[in-house]
């Protein structure tokens, strides 16, 4: 739906509403085979690579969330990194917007560790935070937060080298 990717000039080109209107079709047809509560939304606004871009993210999200707001889904998750890389700066964050037009559960991702989602959902910008690079590394994270345990690190050089090396193979504590 990003206007820097998108150049259709049909009914799902060009204004927010057409561009919107593609991603909304597919939730209404996800919702009508598991139920609006079985299903959630990912959105990674200030993702500008693989040629996906936009002139303003916030604008395109913010609408997005007041639609997808119809239909009581399970959760919405957003991606706005605080962690390097990609560290998103503060001046440029609009989580807590969209937090607050979004009528569901709302879930937050990006660079979190135990101290800073516990601060983030005690400040109540997420009902939800979660982990993925250090879920991949610490198959027992859970454990490891609850002991305050050290961590594995992520090894970033098999994240995407297609093989079963660094998703089963770090060690539990
Ligand atoms: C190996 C790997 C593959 C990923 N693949 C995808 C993907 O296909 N689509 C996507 O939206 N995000 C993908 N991500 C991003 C994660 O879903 C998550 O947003 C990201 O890792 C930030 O969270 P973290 O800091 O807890 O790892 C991937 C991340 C990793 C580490």
């Amino acid at each position: 739906m990003r206007d820097g990717s998108n150049h259709r000039t049909d009914q799902f080109g060009g204004s927010l509403h057409n561009r919107a209107r593609l991603p909304l079709e597919v939730v209404e047809a996800v919702i009508d085979v598991f139920g609006a509560d079985r299903v959630g939304y990912r959105i990674s606004p200030h993702f500008q690579n693989y040629s996906m871009n936009d002139s303003n993210p916030h604008e395109t999200f913010c609408y997005l969330a007041e639609e997808l707001s119809r239909f009581n889904l399970g959760f919405l998750h957003m991606i706005e990194r605080v962690g390097e890389p990609m560290r998103v700066a503060p001046g440029a964050r609009f989580a807590s917007i969209i937090r607050s037009i979004f009528n569901g559960t709302f879930i937050l991702n990006g660079g979190y560790d135990a101290d800073k989602g516990n601060a983030t959902i005690q400040k109540s910008e997420a009902d939800l935070i979660s982990y993925g690079s250090l879920f991949l590394a610490n198959p027992d994270l859970p454990e490891r937060f609850r002991k305050n345990a050290p961590l594995n690190t992520p090894d970033i050089t098999t994240f995407y080298a297609g093989e079963e090396r660094g998703y089963i193979d770090y060690p539990a504590l």
